[in-house]
């Protein structure tokens, strides 16, 4: 089965009728700022990849954490697809918004999936035993919510009484570091990172998943050899090591965030704004018909419309975009 994501925009561009072009595309939350790939020595296209290059032990530095609990994939969507069929079938709690390759891959491994709406939800799940497993998507894609690594600690302990796991998915955490739950992670916990979103590399392709070593070799047995490329491994442990760039990056994302929020705010005062450093979203009726008004106007935005009411999550448009995005939404606004 294949799900619908952000960053259609050959899709958008046919169904609209709007060259390619022509687009901005504020439809997914990967940074419009990419960490600056250099050029890539000839040797590193020509030869195969080796495990020991020094990418771990770079990502082990970045993530605070040892480097036997690190596997390196191809996107932490691997991890994602595979996860779910190493613990046996149980019940897990999952939430009532999220990246939805989570929901497939967990119904698909045979667990029965319940939605928490929000934190105490949760809590109340994983405290009263109605869910064996459960995961959290931090800060949540779409939703924005933001969970503290505190709170998350505890619920992995008392999961871990009853033989159960937490998976967290930290793919949107870079710009948010005091928030991770590395730090605290227990042997019941799995936690994902992606080099996608906040390094802008969404198309190297590369991610860790960090967790017991014993869970790693369970998680590497559908790894074919070499499945992260050389160049994959070879931008991603210098973008690792890079903290110069990663510390404005930072900043960057954050006041940008900031104020591409303020002006939505001000454009649809009517609607409830969240957001994180790399999207803001709102939860409205609405969500199609902006969606749509937006898309015929050739700006494209995310509308997840799996549940009621639907929701709009809107990137960090790039500085040449700024201005025609706003306008387009003031026409909008206008119009609806
Ligand atoms: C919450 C979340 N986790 C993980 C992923 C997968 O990212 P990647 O495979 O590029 O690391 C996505 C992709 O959009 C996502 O939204």
């Amino acid at each position: 089965m294949s799900l619908i994501h952000g960053g259609n925009l050959i899709r958008a561009s046919a169904e609209y009728g709007i060259p390619l072009t022509e687009w901005i595309d504020l439809s997914t939350g990967i940074s419009p700022w990419s960490w600056p790939v250099p050029a890539v020595p000839q040797t590193v296209w020509q030869r195969l990849p080796e495990d020991d290059d020094g990418l771990l032990e770079s990502a082990a530095s970045y993530y605070n954490c040892p480097p036997e609990t690190l596997l390196a994939v191809p996107g932490s969507q691997y991890a994602i697809s595979r996860l779910p069929a190493l613990f046996p079938p149980a019940s897990v709690a999952l939430p009532h918004w999220g990246y939805r390759e989570h929901q497939h891959a967990w119904e698909q491994a045979g667990h029965r999936a319940v939605y928490y709406q929000n934190e105490l939800q949760l809590c109340t799940w994983v405290e009263d035993g109605t869910v064996t497993n459960a995961l959290v998507i931090n800060p949540n894609n779409p939703s924005a919510a933001l969970l503290q690594p505190a709170l998350l600690a505890e619920l992995a302990s008392t999961l871990e009484r009853r033989g159960g796991s937490l998976v967290v998915d930290e793919a949107f955490m870079d710009p948010h570091p005091d928030y991770s739950l590395l730090p605290l992670r227990a042997a019941n916990t799995v936690v994902l990172r992606s080099l996608g979103k906040f390094f802008g590399l969404a198309g190297i392709r590369l991610g860790f998943a960090v967790a017991s070593p014993a869970l790693l070799a369970r998680l590497a047995v559908d790894l074919d050899p070499w499945a992260v490329n050389h160049p994959a491994r070879w931008l991603g442990r210098k973008a690792l090591l890079d903290r110069h760039w990663q510390t404005g990056q930072r900043d960057r994302l954050e006041a940008c965030s900031r104020t591409w929020c303020a002006e939505l705010r001000g454009l649809f005062p009517g609607l409830d704004w969240h957001r994180t450093a790399l999207f803001i979203s709102t939860e409205t009726d609405q969500a199609p018909a902006l969606f749509n008004a937006a898309a015929r106007r050739g700006l494209l935005l995310r509308l997840h419309a799996d549940r009621t009411p639907s929701l709009l999550r809107i990137g960090l448009p790039a500085d040449p975009h700024w201005t025609r995005a706003l306008t387009i939404l003031d026409d909008i606004r206008r119009e609806l």
